[in-house]
């Protein structure tokens, strides 16, 4: 079989170690034969398709390397444009009959998974590789790249503590997720926040200046918040930074809830915006094991002809689910009655609820 494979979406550790793993198995245990699809499915739509050899000596030195060698995308989905979408269907059907192609393996966040999806009911061969910092694909409990972001921010928490108490500061860093805050959660628990704030739960500054001034009369001066770009308070709204050019992202909440908390409880503020600090470098060892099993399981389901399905890893297992549960483009939040939110607040981390 010749198969394509695609990376798509905003970039994270763990890619490489996925096409790696694709690679592997699929010429060392199929003989299949693999053409990388350069930048997303915008190498299928350029008028001569942009691809690039992957082999075993392509890959044999990337398991631990950021980034994607394949080059990724996450701002033209030509598929939502009406106008555009059946051309575009036809030009990358086109592409993949002159490539030789019988399928693709894609491994993607939701935007390009359900760009996929449309493609599989258009009656391409896809099986799917669930990725994304963000951890927010329905289905699948862990995404490539989020269990390393996590560090990242664990690691960052870590830091900020020490000057933190240095200076009776508090530290409010902003930390990605989009609309989830898994990033933010588990980061926040790992690092030792004593406030998080999400997405899922609108929160309310005055719980939270309680929270810091109960920590204040224990002698305790200084306190580390995350707060998730996408969280909002209660009856506010979401903040973004506007880019005229690109589209805008969520980003600068941080600002808002530092500069309430320093008005509130009097205490000096700080704040640190991790960004894509949070997906540059190399994966940690739990995202170079998942790729890995995503990317044999891939290769398998295509041997086997069962097309059209999306690899996840579900209660410890590696497992596969059909792509139209990506067609609507769901994203999954962190669940009301996650034990790990039970869990933090537990142990005394404010939600700000
Ligand atoms: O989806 C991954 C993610 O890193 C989000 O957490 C973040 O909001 C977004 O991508 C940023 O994307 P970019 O800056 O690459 O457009």
């Amino acid at each position: 079989m010749k198969l394509g494979v695609c990376t798509g979406g905003g970039d994270c550790p763990g890619l490489n170690a996925a096409i790696r793993a694709v690679t592997e198995h699929g010429i060392g245990t199929y003989g299949f034969e693999f053409v990388g699809i350069q930048d997303s499915f915008n190498g299928l739509l350029e008028t001569i398709p942009k691809v690039m050899p992957v082999n075993l000596d392509v890959v044999s030195d990337i398991l631990a390397r950021g980034g994607t060698i394949l080059g990724t995308e996450n701002r033209n989905n030509p598929f939502k444009d009406p106008k555009r979408k059946d051309a575009a269907i036809a030009k990358i059907h086109q592409s993949i009959k002159n490539l030789g192609l019988e399928g693709l393996i894609v491994i993607g966040g939701e935007g390009t998974q359900s760009m996929a999806a449309t493609l599989v009911e258009s009656g391409i061969n896809i099986i799917g590789i669930p990725k994304t910092i963000d951890n927010d694909l329905p289905g699948s409990d862990y995404t490539i790249g989020f269990a390393t972001a996590v560090d990242i921010v664990a690691e960052a928490l870590t830091r900020l503590k020490s000057t933190a108490e240095s200076h009776d500061r508090i530290m409010v860093l902003e930390v990605m997720g989009r609309d989830s805050g898994y990033i933010a959660l588990y980061g926040g628990l790992a690092g030792g926040a004593h406030g998080i704030l999400i997405p899922e739960i609108p929160f309310q500054l005055d719980i939270l200046c309680q929270k810091i001034k109960v920590r204040q009369t224990m002698g305790r001066n200084h306190s580390l918040i995350v707060v998730a770009e996408g969280a909002r308070s209660e009856g506010g709204e979401q903040i973004f930074r506007k880019d005229a050019v690109h589209g805008h992202n969520l980003g600068g909440i941080a600002y808002e809830v530092a500069e309430l908390l320093s008005q509130k409880t009097n205490m000096e503020t700080r704040v640190t915006v991790l960004g894509h600090v949070q997906r540059g470098g190399a994966p940690n060892a739990s995202d170079r094991i998942l790729a890995t099993r995503l990317g044999v399981k891939a290769v398998n389901l295509f041997a086997d002809k069962n097309f059209g399905r999306c690899v996840v890893y579900k209660g410890g297992l590696i497992k596969d689910h059909p792509y139209r549960d990506y067609l609507k483009g769901r994203r999954s939040p962190v669940s009301l009655e996650s034990d790990v939110l039970n869990a933090a607040e537990s142990i005394g981390i404010c939600l700000g609820r």
